[in-house]
């Protein structure tokens, strides 16, 4: 088949080299000409494991291609997918502005019978919205369908590869049979493709960013709560995870969510509701824990060296706001490091991949180290913010001399306490016993 995918960004380039994977022809469109000249050059502008690979190896073989000539690429397709951004605007709701503008170039530019996919993010009614648009300048028959994405950041290819399920919100037969036989290579091994309504699916994949945020604010309360009376989030978290009406996923909990998603995706289902008199309490209550949440380690990187942090050093490990992608936007390091540099310390970050995207954002207000450990040197305390790999499993030995203080804030709980204790540091994770040093009359474990 030949397919356009408008927007080059995360989504639209995975989904674009995804389905050039699987044989068809496609051409993907944007607006950035640095990023289309780099993408040509096979150099991706994000960090995605995998995704290097599809694009070369379709980019030698014909079957991707990049260009900024939208209208062009539109008029060489029978399926053109909309991927650009729906970031949020002022009052939450999500920013419709560059998912129309593709919508007009779409109306103006088809040359044929044409499928149009919405796979940005969109509140429910705007496929109607870009039908419209596209109706006004057309005067060829289009299809609309809405396929909402649900690819994780750092697991992206796999998940557009071998996806849990396939949503589509179609309105003709013949846009159903097109996208059932596009998604056809994706779905051997029986996942399932659910047809809906476009309104249905336009909703779904808000309500499903929203209940995944909500276990997390969930259980980032519950975690505090353990905190308060002794208990211990990570035998809450698998004695309720275990129970198969709830299940393991999404119950960690850590520094608040971050990512260009959810945080966006759960203002614009507030907005949305709000806008149609159907008040979702839920999600007002999720958005301000995470917001609260975000705060917590540097609290507690303050409550480990006493009140006064001017002067301290604090090494930060993670800027990204998840393991495995170089994505910062909304990143809760921003606000871990915000805090501490509000309260006078001096921040030495390191992040195995997002350096390049930190500095960018930070400048020099923070120091930027090579390594993980070099990052520790003299450092009064250790702030760990993002669940990286290589921060799980670190030589502790190494990291007590290199600390002025052998102080420890784990945002994400990689650690054991006692193991801490033992090897002679204060450690404080969330929602889970503190250890602090060992004394001569025995090891002292305490709460904050
Ligand atoms: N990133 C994710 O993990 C993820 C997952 C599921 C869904 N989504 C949704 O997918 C959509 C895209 O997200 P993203 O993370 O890929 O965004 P992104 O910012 O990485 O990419 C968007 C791209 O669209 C381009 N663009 C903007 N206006 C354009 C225009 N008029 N014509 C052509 N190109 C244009 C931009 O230059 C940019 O390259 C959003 O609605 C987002 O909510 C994102």
């Amino acid at each position: 088949m030949n397919i356009t995918v408008v927007g080059s960004g995360y989504v639209g380039l995975v989904v674009g080299a995804c389905l050039a994977e699987t044989g068809n022809d496609v051409i993907c469109a944007d607006v950035d000409a640095r990023k289309i000249e780099r993408l040509k050059q096979n150099e991706l502008p994000i960090y995605e494991p995998g995704l290097d690979a599809y694009v070369e190896r379709n980019q030698r073989d014909g079957r991707l291609s990049f260009t900024t000539d939208v209208a062009w690429a539109v008029g060489e397709a029978d399926v053109v997918f909309i991927a650009v951004g729906t970031p949020p605007d002022e009052d939450g709701s999500a920013d419709l502005r560059h998912v129309l503008a593709v919508a007009q170039i779409i109306g103006s530019s088809m040359r044929r019978e044409t499928v149009v996919v919405t796979k940005s993010t969109v509140p429910v009614g705007t496929a109607a919205k870009v039908a419209e648009a596209v109706a006004k300048q057309s005067k060829f028959p289009f299809h609309m369908v809405s396929n909402p994405e649900f690819l994780k950041e750092g697991a992206a290819v796999d998940d557009f590869m071998k996806p849990d399920r396939v949503v589509l919100g179609v309105e003709s037969d013949m846009a159903r049979s097109v996208m059932a036989e596009l998604y056809a290579p994706f779905v051997r091994t029986g996942r399932p493709i659910i047809f809906m309504d476009i309104p249905s699916a336009e909703l779904t994949k808000y309500a499903a960013n929203a209940m995944l945020a909500t276990r997390i604010s969930f259980m980032n309360e519950i975690a505090n709560l353990c905190e308060k009376v002794g208990a211990d989030v990570d035998l809450v978290r698998r004695g309720i995870g275990s129970d198969e009406r709830i299940g393991p996923s999404f119950l960690f909990p850590g520094p608040g969510y971050g990512g260009s998603c959810f945080p966006k995706d759960v203002q614009a289902l507030s907005r949305t509701a709000r806008e149609r008199g159907a008040d979702l309490a839920i999600l007002e209550a999720v958005e301000a824990v995470n917001s609260k949440q975000k705060h917590r380690v540097a609290e507690k990187v303050e409550q480990a060296l006493g009140k006064s942090m001017k002067g301290a050093r604090v090494a930060v490990w993670g800027l990204a706001f998840k393991a495995n992608t170089d994505d910062m936007r909304e990143s809760p390091a921003l606000t871990v490091i915000a805090d501490l540099l509000e309260r006078g310390a001096t921040v030495v970050a390191h992040d195995p991949v997002a350096m390049p995207e930190a500095k960018h954002r930070l400048g020099t207000t923070v120091q930027f180290a090579e390594s993980s450990y070099d990052a520790l040197r003299d450092a009064d305390a250790l702030a760990v913010v993002t669940d990286w790999n290589e921060y799980r499993h670190p030589d502790f030995e190494r990291m007590r001399t290199l600390l002025r203080r052998p102080v420890i804030v784990d945002g994400r709980n990689l650690y054991n306490a006692a193991r801490m204790q033992q090897l002679g540091f204060e450690y404080y994770s969330i929602g889970r016993p503190d250890a602090r040093k060992s004394t001569a009359a025995g090891t002292v474990g305490s709460r904050s």
